[in-house]
C-alpha cells in the first residue's frame, strides 16, 4: 500500500503547499483529487519561489509521479502554462500524468462564474472566478467536456455545442466574445489536446499499480474542509469535496487504500470570500495577524479575513476526515502577541450556546466564537527545531489544541522555509515520518 491523504482542515490556505511539498519528498507518487486552479500554493525552494495552481506538489523532485486525477477540473491553458514554466526552468515534467476522465474548464464556464456572481449582487460567494462551479455543474448535468474529448476531433465540436445549449440565455451578454465562437473554441481546445496528449493516461490504473507495488502515494487535497460543498458553510463553499473521503472518488481508489489522513491547519483561522466566520477579528488584532502572517491570496491576491483558532470547526473537520494527524502551520505568527485566544464554543441568538458545529445556515450566520485565553509567549520560535525548544506556553497551546480536537499533532511549522519544521514524536512514528527519518 500505503496511501496518505493530506487535506486542509479549515477554509483553505492552511499552508498545505509547504507541508505537502515536504511530505512529497518521501512519496513515490502525488495525486490531486479535486478542485482546480482556484487553488494555489507557493513553494520556496533554495530561495526560488514557485507558484502552482494545478500541477501536483512533488514535480520539483526528479522522477516523482505527479498525477492530476479524474476529480479535478482542468483549465488546459493554465496547466499548459505551468508545464511550459517548469520546462523553461529545466524541470523534468515526464512524471506528470493527467486523467483522461478529468473535466475541462471552458471559456463559458469562466464567463458563467463571473455572470453568476454579478447576478447574486450582495449575496455573492466571492468565488475565484476561474469557472470552477460551472464546470462541476456541467459535470453533474452530464454536459461536461473531458480531457479525452480534447483528443477527439470528431466529437469535441458536437459536445461543446450541446453543452452551450442550456447556457444560451445566461451567455447572451457575452455573445460577441470571440472566445465563445464555436469554431475558435473548438480549434483552441484541440490545440490544447495536442499539447497535453503526451501526459494523458489512465491515472486510476497508475494509482492502483503504485499502491499494489507498495509505493507511497500521497493524495493532495485542495481548499479546505469548511469549503466542502456537502459539509462546509454552504452556499459559501467551493463546488467540490475537499474532505479526505473525496480522495477515493477523485482518484479511483477505495477507503481501504488509505492508511493515514493528515489535516493541515494554521494556529489561527483565515478565510477568503464571503460566508460565516465565527471567530473573525474585524479589528486591529485581525489586521495585525493579517500583516504578520502575510495573509493575501495566492490565486487572487485578495486580503484574507483573519480570526482566532476555531477549535469547534477544527474538531468537526477532524471527525469529518477521521484525521490521524494534525500539521499546525504558522505558529510563529502568534509569537509576541500580548494575548492568545482559541474558540471552544459558539454563542448564537437568544443566548443560545453551541459546543458542536451547527448545521443550520441561519444559526451559523449568527454564531460568535466564545473564546478562552491561553498564555502567550514572546520568544521568536522561528529557529526552534524540536518540541522541547518551544517555549512552555507554545507547547501548552499545542497540547490544548490536540486534546480538544482529539487528534495528535505530527508536525509544526514555524516559518516558510523547509527547515523551519518540527516533527513531533507522533510525526516521527507516522509512515511519512519513518520514511523521512530513514532517508536522513
Ligand atoms: P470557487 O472555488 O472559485 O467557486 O470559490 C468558492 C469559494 O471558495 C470562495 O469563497 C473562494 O474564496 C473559496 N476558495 C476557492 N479556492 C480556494 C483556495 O484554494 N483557498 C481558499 N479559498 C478558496
Amino acid at each position: 500500500m500505503p496511501g496518505i491523504v493530506i487535506v486542509g482542515a479549515q477554509w483553505g490556505d492552511e499552508g498545505k503547499g509547504k507541508i505537502t511539498d515536504l511530505l512529497a519528498q518521501q512519496a513515490d507518487a502525488v495525486v490531486r483529487f479535486q478542485g482546480g486552479n482556484n487553488a494555489g500554493h507557493t513553494i520556496v525552494r533554495d530561495g526560488t519561489v514557485w507558484k502552482f495552481h494545478l500541477v501536483p506538489s512533488g514535480i520539483l523532485y526528479p522522477g516523482k509521479r505527479c498525477i492530476v486525477g479524474n476529480g479535478v477540473v482542468i483549465d488546459p491553458k493554465v496547466l499548459i502554462g505551468e508545464i511550459h514554466e517548469l520546462r523553461a526552468r529545466r524541470i523534468d515534467t515526464r512524471g506528470l500524468k493527467i486523467s483522461a476522465n478529468a473535466h475541462v474548464i471552458m471559456p463559458y464556464h469562466r464567463l458563467l462564474d463571473t455572470a453568476g456572481e454579478a447576478r447574486l449582487g450582495k449575496l455573492q460567494i466571492g468565488t475565484t472566478k476561474r469557472g470552477i462551479g460551472p464546470a462541476y455543474a456541467d459535470k453533474a448535468s452530464r454536459l461536461g467536456i473531458r480531457v479525452q474529448d480534447l483528443l477527439d476531433e470528431k466529437i469535441l465540436k458536437k459536445k461543446i455545442a450541446t453543452a452551450l445549449e442550456p447556457h444560451k440565455l445566461a451567455l447572451r451578454p457575452y455573445e460577441r466574445e470571440p472566445e465563445l465562437d464555436l469554431h475558435t473554441m473548438n480549434e483552441e481546445y484541440l490545440t490544447y489536446g495536442r499539447q497535453l496528449q503526451e501526459y494523458v493516461a489512465d491515472t486510476t490504473r497508475l494509482v492502483w499499480d503504485a499502491l499494489e507495488q507498495g509505493d507511497l502515494v500521497l493524495f493532495e487535497g485542495a481548499q479546505g474542509t469548511m469549503l466542502d460543498i456537502d459539509h462546509g458553510t454552504y452556499p459559501f463553499v467551493t463546488s467540490s469535496n475537499p474532505v479526505a473521503g473525496a480522495a477515493c472518488v477523485g482518484a479511483g481508489v477505495g477507503p481501504r487504500d488509505i492508511d493515514e489522513i493528515w489535516g493541515v491547519c494554521k494556529a489561527y483561522t483565515t478565510r477568503v470570500g464571503a460566508g460565516p466566520f465565527p471567530t473573525e477579528l474585524a479589528d486591529e488584532m485581525g489586521e495585525r495577524i493579517r500583516e504578520r502572517g502575510n495573509e493575501y491570496g495566492t490565486t487572487t491576491g485578495r486580503p484574507r479575513r483573519t480570526g482566532w483558532l476555531d477549535l469547534v470547526a477544527l474538531r468537526y473537520a477532524a471527525r469529518l476526515n477521521t484525521l490521524s494527524a494534525l500539521a499546525i502551520t504558522k505558529l510563529d505568527v502568534l509569537s509576541g502577541l500580548d494575548k492568545v485566544f482559541v474558540c471552544t464554543s459558539y454563542s448564537g441568538e437568544d443566548d443560545a450556546a453551541f459546543d458542536e458545529y451547527p448545521y443550520h445556515q441561519s444559526v451559523l450566520h449568527h454564531a460568535r466564537g466564545e473564546l478562552i485565553e491561553l498564555e502567550a509567549w514572546s520568544e521568536d520560535i522561528s529557529d526552534c527545531r524540536s518540541e522541547e525548544e518551544l517555549p512552555a506556553p507554545a507547547r501548552d497551546f499545542l497540547a490544548f489544541v490536540a486534546d480538544f480536537v482529539g487528534a495528535p499533532i505530527a508536525m509544526i511549522s514555524v516559518g516558510p522555509g523547509r527547515d523551519q519544521t518540527i516533527w513531533t514524536s507522533t510525526g516521527a512514528e507516522s509512515l511519512l515520518g519513518r520514511a523521512a527519518l530513514a532517508a536522513e
